[in-house]
C-alpha cells in the first residue's frame, strides 16, 4: 500500500489540498499520463524546490488522442509508476477514471489559436484542444499555486502558458529540462515502441537537431538540411524539422527575440520529438 495519499474524485483530492492550503502550504502539480520514466521524476525534483506539496496526476486523457492513435494501447502501469512515486517527493496521487473527468453529458471544448497553430497541430489537429481542456481542468480541480510541464513538449508548453496568461489562471508555470539517454534520446513513454534496430537510429535525432539548431545557414536552407539528414539516418518521415519564433511558435521575424529548432520524425509508426534553442 502506497504511504502517499492515492485520490480518485476531485472531492477526495479537493479536501487534501483543502487542509495543506489551510495549514499556509504552496501546492505543486506534475501534470503525467503514467509509464513514468527519469524524466518525470526530474519534474517532481525540480517542482519540488518551489511547492511545500507536491501532487502526481496520472490520466491518460482521451480526448488529446485521435481515434486512429494508440489511446488503447498506450503504456499503462500504475503499480510500477505508484511503486516509483513512493521513492520521489510525490505527497498525493490524483489518478481519476475518465468518467470522473469526463461524467456523462459533458458538452465543453477548449478552442485555441496562436503557438497551437501548426507543427504538431498539422498532424494532430485534435491534440491541444484536449491538452489544453484537460490542463484547465487538473489546475482548476487541485487549485495548484504552481504547474510544471517538460520542454520536450515545447509546444504543449507554450500552448499552455498561453492559455494560463489568456484565462488569467493564479498558477505559475515551470518549465522542466529535457532529460535524456546516455546517447541523447530525449527520454519518452513511447520509446518502448522502439526495437533495437529504430533504437540506434532514434540517438540521431539529438545530432540532427544540434546542427539544425546551430546551421547559420538561411532557415530554409538549415531545415532543408536537416531533413535530408533525418531521412538519410533511417527515418521513415519527418514530420516537421524547422526554426521558429521560441515565443510564438510563428516563423521568425524582426520582433523575434529568441528562436528554437523543433523536430518530429518517425521511425515506423511512432513519433519521436525533441527541440532545442538555436542561434
Ligand atoms: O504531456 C503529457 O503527458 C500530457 O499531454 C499532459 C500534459 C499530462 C496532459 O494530458
Amino acid at each position: 500500500m502506497p504511504s502517499l495519499g492515492l485520490h480518485r474524485t476531485v472531492e477526495d483530492m479537493r479536501a487534501e489540498v483543502a487542509a495543506w492550503k489551510a495549514d499556509g502550504l504552496r501546492v505543486g502539480l506534475v501534470p503525467t499520463m503514467g509509464a513514468l520514466h527519469a524524466g518525470h521524476l526530474s519534474l517532481i525534483e525540480a517542482i519540488s524546490k518551489n511547492a511545500d506539496k507536491v501532487i502526481v496526476s496520472i490520466f491518460v486523457n482521451p480526448t488529446q488522442f485521435a481515434a486512429h492513435e494508440d489511446l488503447s494501447t498506450y503504456p499503462r502501469q500504475e503499480a510500477a509508476d505508484l511503486a516509483a512515486l513512493e521513492t520521489t517527493k510525490t505527497d498525493a496521487v490524483f489518478a481519476p477514471t475518465a468518467a470522473e473527468m469526463y461524467p456523462e453529458g459533458f458538452s465543453t471544448a477548449v478552442t485555441l489559436d496562436g503557438p497551437a497553430l501548426g507543427l504538431e497541430s498539422e498532424e494532430r489537429p485534435h491534440f491541444f484542444g484536449g491538452v489544453a481542456l484537460i490542463v484547465l481542468k487538473l489546475l482548476t480541480q487541485t487549485q495548484t499555486d504552481v504547474a510544471i510541464f517538460g520542454e520536450k513538449d515545447y509546444q504543449q508548453l507554450m500552448v499552455i502558458r498561453r492559455m494560463v496568461a489568456d484565462l488569467n489562471l493564479p498558477v505559475e508555470i515551470m518549465a522542466g529540462a529535457i532529460m535524456r539517454e546516455a546517447d541523447g534520446l530525449a527520454m519518452s513513454s513511447r520509446n518502448v515502441y522502439l526495437d533495437a534496430e529504430q533504437r540506434k537510429i532514434a540517438a540521431q535525432l539529438n545530432v540532427i537537431l544540434q546542427q539544425l539548431a546551430n546551421n547559420p545557414a538561411s532557415a530554409a536552407q538549415a531545415e532543408a538540411e536537416a531533413k535530408q539528414a533525418l531521412l538519410e539516418a533511417g527515418f521513415t518521415k519527418v514530420d516537421y524539422a524547422c526554426i521558429r519564433d521560441a515565443q510564438t511558435l510563428g516563423v521568425p521575424d524582426a520582433k523575434t527575440v529568441a528562436r528554437r529548432a523543433l523536430i518530429v520524425a518517425r521511425l515506423g509508426e511512432t513519433r519521436l520529438l525533441d527541440n532545442s534553442p538555436a542561434i
